[in-house]
């Protein structure tokens, strides 16, 4: 299974000592603002069998990233199989999600850039997408950020929500491996 390291960080599987930061990191209302509710501990455990399934069956995955310095978890940022119906799936998508008191130190970018040098390199993916609910402009950022381009042909209403969900409408963006190849971003490597 893939392990991949950034500047600052390590991007590695889950391991069972990760139950409990998993737990945590969705418990808190501000990380799930763009969810439907926060996860109690035993929705948090079913989504982390999930995880560590999707690793053993792909070799890769939403990575935990852990802090070089110090070896503790701050989220995690990742490839991921998106095979619910919509007009671009099956795809790959990358993703992220950091515990609040990591945000605005630039890891979730350097975690992605690290994620899609992986995706464009070693896995050989011919295009990436990426998709949050619409007004999580922080996520939008971060697509923005390691060069993912807006494609408003790709939006979606998540078919997994309820029809009058508010959280319902999704817009994408995506990066392909030419682009990739001309973007001037750092490999992240
Ligand atoms: C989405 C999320 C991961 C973005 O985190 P983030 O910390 O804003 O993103 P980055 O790691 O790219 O950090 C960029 C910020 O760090 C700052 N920064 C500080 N040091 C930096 C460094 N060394 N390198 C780069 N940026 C740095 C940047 O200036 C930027 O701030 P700005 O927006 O004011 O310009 C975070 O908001 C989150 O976990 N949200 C909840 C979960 C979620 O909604 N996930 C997405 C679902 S689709």
């Amino acid at each position: 299974m893939s392990r991949l390291q950034s500047e600052r960080l390590i991007l590695r599987p889950w391991e069972e000592r990760d139950r409990d930061f998993w737990a945590d990191l969705n418990a808190d209302p501000e990380v799930m603002r763009f969810f439907e509710a926060t996860r109690d501990r035993r929705e948090s455990d079913i989504v982390f069998e999930r995880l560590r399934e999707h690793f053993a069956r792909n070799g890769f995955g939403f990575w935990v990233l852990e802090k070089k310095e110090d070896g503790t978890q701050i989220g995690f940022t990742g490839l991921h199989v998106a095979d619910f119906p919509a007009q671009f799936t099956p795809a790959i998508e990358i993703g992220w999600r950091l515990k609040r008191q990591e945000w605005k130190k630039g890891y979730a970018s350097e975690a992605a850039l690290a994620s899609l040098a992986h995706a464009f390199g070693p896995m050989g993916l011919e295009e990436v997408v990426s998709f949050a609910v619409e007004g999580n402009e922080a996520s939008f950022a971060v697509m923005r950020r390691i060069g993912m381009r807006r494609r408003p042909d790709l939006d979606f209403d998540h078919p997994y929500l309820p029809a009058h969900s508010p959280l319902r409408r999704h817009l994408t963006y995506a990066i392909t491996a030419a682009q990739w190849q001309e973007s001037e971003a750092p490999t992240g490597a």
